[in-house]
């Protein structure tokens, strides 16, 4: 088993630091694409020999050093007896849509076990030969939230904020439903094989810092204290290199950040004990070559010696990205890394 990233998750790697990327198995690469023109996103996801075929795609093709589960984080909502729907035009959805308390009210709580066995199915198929550590993942309970009560991709937000102000009782009670239902299902990966789990709360950038405190921050720290003695647990937000001083209060094993400003910098911001990981722009990937190694020179000789950093993007691989610019990435991440090792045992 290479354990890069579980050394790094615990501040203690001696060799280099591993890479891996958030969205790393999706559209930019051409054996997802010629299995997406033969499946729909939803069979994808709910046939476990498939989301297991595609979850080791960036692990042969790119040999990076974690795999990821394929799934996605509005699979939670059937855990809740919603659907969800991956329309081909559009954002996904959560359906029938949240729109009152009572439906908030009658909100079930299923056994994740049979509600998302096929998650479990998935992890335990590709755990069956897989040499890197498998993360696990759920969102952030304000981020399910707000895809439950809107569609995303007309009307962002609109319903999640009004019921916020108007009902805050009820949305309080969606939040803990959602947080009851995420460590259940975050505790059923684990179960089933995944050795780090990552949190991906996207959309608490939206919210000013009194309503992060008062809508992500108490939630994320259940899930957080919840898993911590499990597994490692990374936190990711949009804005989470200005949100890190609080995300760090919640004492995750490792702050996924933004690419707004240096690594460097942002390292100093964050306790030692904690880990940081990311956080390469996924634009420059849309960039030149030259434009990416010299990047990657940048951070990497200014993260040189530093434990407990994975090196990652800001957020996910873009759908329209090159993919031999990934493969090159990836590829001199390691090749400096390479000199990075040696200069460091001579
Ligand atoms: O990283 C990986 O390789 C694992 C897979 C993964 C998916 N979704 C599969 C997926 C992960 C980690 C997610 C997380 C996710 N899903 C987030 C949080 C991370 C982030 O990007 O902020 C959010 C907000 C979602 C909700 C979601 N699912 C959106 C907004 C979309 C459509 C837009 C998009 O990003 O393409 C999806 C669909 C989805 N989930 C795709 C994939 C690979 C697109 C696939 C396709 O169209 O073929």
């Amino acid at each position: 088993m290479r354990d890069l990233l579980l050394n790094a998750l615990r501040c203690c790697n001696v060799n280099r630091p591993p890479v891996w990327l958030m969205r790393q198995a999706g559209r930019y690469m051409p054996q997802y694409r010629a299995l997406r023109e033969k499946h729909s996103l939803w069979e994808m996801f709910h046939q476990p020999e498939l989301a297991a075929q595609v979850t080791l795609l960036p692990i042969t093709l790119l040999d990076v050093d974690a795999a990821i589960v394929f799934t996605d984080i509005l699979v939670i909502a059937e855990s809740l007896g919603l659907n969800m729907v991956f329309p081909e035009k559009g954002g996904p959805r959560v359906i029938p849509q949240i729109t009152t308390k009572e439906q908030v009210v009658d909100l079930p709580i299923l056994d994740t076990r049979n509600a998302l066995s096929y998650v479990f199915e998935t992890i335990k198929e590709v755990k069956k030969d897989l040499q890197v550590p498998l993360i696990g993942f759920c969102g952030g309970p304000f981020t399910v939230a707000s895809y439950c009560i809107d569609s995303m991709s007309t009307e962002p937000f609109q319903g999640t904020k009004r019921w916020m102000a108007v009902d805050p009782e009820s949305f309080h009670l969606l939040l803990d439903k959602i947080t009851i239902a995420s460590i259940a299902y975050l505790k059923e990966q684990i179960q089933a094989g995944v050795q780090v789990v990552q949190i991906f709360d996207s959309w608490a950038n939206i919210l000013s810092l009194n309503d992060f405190h008062k809508w992500c921050l108490p939630y994320l720290r259940r899930i957080v204290d919840a898993l911590r003695d499990l597994v490692p647990v990374i936190l990711f937000c949009r804005d989470s290199s200005i949100r890190c001083a609080e995300l760090a209060e919640l004492k995750p094993a490792c702050i996924s950040l933004d690419s707004q400003r240096s690594m460097h910098d942002l390292r100093k911001t964050v306790p030692s004990s904690i880990a940081v990981q990311g956080n390469i722009p996924p634009e420059l990937l849309k960039g030149s070559k030259q434009e990416i190694q010299r990047h990657i020179e940048e951070l990497m000789h200014s993260m040189e010696g530093q434990k407990g950093f994975i090196v990652n993007l800001g957020h996910g691989v873009l759908p329209d990205t090159p993919f031999e610019h990934v493969e090159y990435l990836i590829h001199a991440v390691k090749a400096y890394l390479c000199s990075w090792t040696s200069s460091h045992k001579s």
